[in-house]
């Protein structure tokens, strides 16, 4: 028998010790022949499907989409692992039909993510990058150095947050905007009860809410869950901030109220396709901050995702539980 099949493979479309991690594939080496993917970004859907068509693992990230079909083609394949805690870019039923074990990184990137929002919060509410743009354009000038009505925002503290979602990083936003002095009121399916946190139906939430952040998975129950019917019924001023999946907010209904002003400001670090197209209509949209996707960037968190996606592929592909699987 050829020595290398009956030793595990896995492709990687990243390398994960690129984190400054060295050291965390050595367990994973140890058991299997690891290929790693080492191009700029993530690999094309070719390069993917041959790389992974003799894979026992999968490593990857929310780019790379794994369908039925690049399932379909991999017959080996008995783990997938994504740094990510989204997993709308894998085909589940597809995985599940296979008996595909799915792991996932929740709960590492947790704080990171809930700090981020309260930062897109912030930049909205207190026009922070437009206040950047002043500066460095040269408008702040002596003849008006500070006027009472400079770039005015709105508050936090006293203001009502809606949470769309109340799972843990939803809760995580919660801790932090009751200690800004924000009213928190906040929706979820369960219904389930969170300390701080008045449950309210969806409908109250986007009538009461001053700003309203948005935290749940992205799957065909929530795919367009703020339309145009709901940003429409949203508090006239309200703020809108999304650090979940682009796909939740349809897009031209925000664009519209941020337009016609029916919205004050809102925040985006995720969008229904990514990166955002350079023709995009959110770019000319007035008051609107954008981020690229950078929720869980903080050195620390993304170490840990790398590590977790290595240990959770490592325990899938020895027969042991993984750490955190999906489904
Ligand atoms: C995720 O993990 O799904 C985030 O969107 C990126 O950290």
């Amino acid at each position: 028998m050829d020595p290398l099949d009956a030793r595990t493979r896995v492709f990687a479309t990243f390398d994960p010790e690129s984190l400054g991690t060295p050291g965390i594939l050595t367990p994973l080496q140890e058991r299997s022949e690891v290929d790693i993917w080492d191009g700029e970004g993530p690999p094309p859907a070719a390069e993917l499907r041959k790389r992974a068509s003799g894979a026992d693992g999968l490593l990857c990230l929310l780019t790379d989409r794994i369908d039925a079909s690049l399932i379909e083609g991999c017959p080996r394949l008995r783990v997938i692992s994504s740094m990510s805690v989204g997993v709308d870019h894998i085909d589940l039923v597809a995985a599940g039909r296979r008996g595909i074990l799915v792991g996932n990184t929740p709960g590492v990137l947790v704080e990171t993510t809930a700090d981020l929002t309260l930062a897109l919060m912030l930049a909205a509410a207190r026009r922070i990058p437009e206040a950047d743009r002043f500066v460095r354009e040269g408008r702040w000038t002596p003849e008006r150095p500070w006027a009472p009505d400079m770039l005015l925002g709105v508050d936090l503290h006293g203001a009502t947050l809606g949470l769309v979602g109340l799972g843990a990083i939803g809760q995580a936003v919660a801790r932090r905007a009751l200690g800004f002095g924000m009213r928190v009121v906040g929706w979820t399916r369960s219904g389930r009860p969170v300390p701080g946190v008045d449950s309210v139906s969806l409908e109250q939430l986007l009538q009461e809410a001053d700003f309203v952040s948005v935290h749940v998975a992205l799957t065909n129950e929530t795919q367009g869950l703020l339309g145009p019917d709901e940003i429409a019924a949203m508090k006239p001023g309200a703020i809108l901030v999304n650090t979940a999946r682009g796909g939740i907010v349809d897009e031209p209904a925000l664009a519209a109220a941020l337009t016609s002003g029916h919205l004050k400001a809102a925040a985006l670090d995720v969008f229904a396709s990514e990166p955002l197209q350079a023709d995009s209509p959110l770019l000319a949209t007035p008051n609107l901050v954008l981020a690229p996707h950078v929720g869980s960037a903080s050195v620390r968190t993304r170490q840990r995702m790398a590590r977790l996606a290595v240990d959770n592929l490592a325990a899938g592909l020895d027969g042991r539980p993984l750490v955190h699987s999906v489904g």
